[in-house]
């Protein structure tokens, strides 16, 4: 039967039907469900208990559920739950309190309360009415069934996070061993901006907190971290375990914030779940568990939530915020300053036109016209998917490279380059269209992310699309330079040997053991220029021989190698800038 939005299942029904005449009054009923249930104010008013009574004469009524965007609505199957509450009490024994603070459907409340006979306290709280109902149902039906175990005093409160007084439940249940355990909403202030939702904390509330601002201050943050912060905040001064399903990206900042707030939570592990499974989402997200009233400890441990299977620590190490604590403690020599200014490449936000193939002998646009061209202006183009071999002096695409410069008059092409003016102006409402302000007020045919470097003969470079920390030796295509588009990072050099050695040393085991010991593998556009002009190429020339590295660059010479070590050497104080 639904009745207050919910299902009630028929073992509750029974219970309801067997004292109707209680119903009449709700405090009456109220006491003989505390007696079965432990669940303080079953009704919060006469109104309740009569709606039931109705309900129950009635027998049947169907309600559709809303729209529960802005509540960041995603129920835990009683199967995780269950797996979760489980974890927890196999780390601690004894838990004596139990907060979910968004308790939904109450799965988090059953699953723990199954794990446990010792429960003194259990508190739930849950914006959505009905299932405040369907929480207090279940915790019913449950004892209903199971009559011969301990009832905790419990309470299913209807009310807001945001505006529940944490703090005053924390003092009252400061002795008791404490399992906060939920999954708070998964949704962002910006979403929820976006839908005019108000389901929001008070600005005046983010005030109080001094770990509060690092959040407030990120434009978009998620609610989660918000509850998260909410509750390590509140009970970090309780024995216990703190255990929520969130997202990865929450994590990370729980863990990078961690050396602002100080948090007394140590032994910190980060459980990956596979949320296409449990929640029909694509979101990368786990299960987090600390331990709390601890020394605070800066790093996290992340694990396979279903097989346990260890797979990195990441966290603060040695001052620095890393992906890999063992990788780092191996590499971390490596972490200084790029002397080669790393670069990313073209920039023209105008594929249709500026991109082209080459078919029989000419050149096909991306509007799919064939077209003549000088030679001049035209040159290879790499993509990032281009970029996965090891070396390259191929390209399937080609691109028209209209300045030197950045800002350069473009006006030579129309003296110079006839078909190539004929073709850039037949198109040139296609270069009007560009929303980017960095078109504005540019000479006609304007293009970014150009200068001296990008026409270096040899480049070391790498996506900044994908995951692979893997370089590519780009090499010239009949004397002339392969252009990169802008999502991949390069180096530059005009002597092949100087790009081949760079090019060992940057794909080397250390390098590549510092890159993947500080990139965040679920990170988006972790490969960037901040993470390259890390890389110090004197430490890396530094830990290999040239007897070691002969075999890997043909014809390399003591002399080459010698030649790269003092243009690195010459340069170490202050950095260059190849081309
Ligand atoms: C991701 S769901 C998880 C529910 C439950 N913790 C579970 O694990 O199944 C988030 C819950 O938070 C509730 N919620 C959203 N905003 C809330 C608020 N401001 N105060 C209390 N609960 C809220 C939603 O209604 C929803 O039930």
């Amino acid at each position: 039967m639904i009745c207050f939005e919910t299902h009630i299942t028929n073992s509750s029904l029974k219970f309801f039907q067997k004292n109707l005449k209680t119903l009449f009054d709700f405090n009456q009923i109220n006491n003989i469900v505390r007696e079965v249930s432990g669940i303080n104010t079953f009704f919060t008013s006469q109104e309740e208990a009569t709606e039931l009574l109705e309900k129950l004469k009635e027998n049947s009524s169907i309600v559709s559920e809303p729209n529960r965007r802005e509540y960041g609505d995603f129920q835990t199957n009683e199967n995780l739950a269950e797996q979760v509450a489980k974890y927890a009490f196999l780390k601690q024994k004894g838990f004596e309190f139990i907060l979910e603070p968004t308790c939904g459907k109450g799965n988090f409340i059953l699953a723990s309360i199954k794990q446990s006979n010792s429960l003194k306290k259990i508190v739930g709280v849950e914006i959505y009415q009905p299932y405040v109902w369907e929480t207090k149902f279940k915790i019913l039906d449950y004892y209903l069934i199971n009559k011969e175990t301990n009832k905790p005093e419990i309470d299913i409160i209807h009310g807001n996070a945001f505006e529940f007084d944490y703090n005053q439940l924390a003092k009252s249940t400061s002795d008791l061993k404490t399992l906060v355990i939920g999954n708070p909403p998964w949704v962002t202030n910006s979403e929820l901006g976006s839908i005019d939702s108000k389901n929001l904390p008070k600005k005046s509330n983010f005030k109080k907190h001094s770990g509060f601002e690092a959040i407030t201050g990120k434009g978009n943050f998620d609610i989660g971290e918000y509850i998260s912060l909410i509750m390590l905040k509140s009970f970090e001064n309780h024995n216990g375990i703190f255990a929520f399903l969130i997202k990865n990206s929450v994590v990370k900042n729980l863990i990078q914030d961690q050396k602002r707030n100080c948090f007394k939570i140590s032994n910190s592990e980060k459980l990956n779940i596979d949320s296409k499974k449990e929640f029909n989402v694509s979101v990368n997200a786990c299960l987090f568990l600390t331990h709390l009233n601890t020394k605070p400890d800066f790093t996290c441990k992340e694990l396979d939530f279903y097989s346990q299977e260890y797979l990195t620590t990441f966290g603060w190490y040695k001052e620095k915020f890393v992906f890999s604590v063992s990788d780092y403690d191996e590499s971390s020599i490596i972490d200084g300053k790029s002397i080669f200014t790393w670069r990313s490449g073209v920039k023209h936000d105008c594929s249709k036109v500026m991109e082209l193939e080459s078919v029989n002998g000419h050149y096909v646009n991306g509007l799919g016209e064939e077209i003549n061209l000088e030679k001049k202006l035209v040159f290879g183009l790499l993509k990032s998917s281009d970029l996965k071999t090891d070396k390259t002096n191929t390209y399937r695409k080609l691109t028209i490279i209209t300045q030197k410069k950045i800002g350069q008059e473009t006006n030579y092409i129309k003296e110079n380059l006839p078909l190539t003016y004929q073709y850039l102006n037949s198109h040139k409402e296609y270069f009007d269209k560009r929303k980017s302000s960095i078109y504005k007020n540019k000479p006609n045919f304007s293009i970014f992310g150009i200068g001296d470097y990008s026409f270096a003969e040899y480049k070391v470079a790498i996506s900044g699309l994908y995951k692979s920390t893997h370089f590519t030796l780009v090499s010239p295509k009949d004397s002339k330079t392969i252009m990169l588009d802008d999502t991949c990072y390069f180096i530059g050099f005009d002597n092949h040997k100087m790009a081949q050695i760079a090019h060992f040393l940057v794909n080397s085991d250390l390098v590549q053991k510092f890159l993947k010991s500080i990139i965040f593998s679920d990170s988006k556009r972790s490969i960037n220029k901040d993470t390259l002009m890390r890389i110090d190429f004197e430490r890396a020339f530094e830990n290999y021989e040239f007897e070691n590295v002969k075999d890997f660059i043909s014809d390399l010479t003591h002399e080459h190698w010698k030649e790269f070590g003092e243009m690195i050497k010459n340069n170490v104080n202050e950095q260059i800038t190849l081309f």
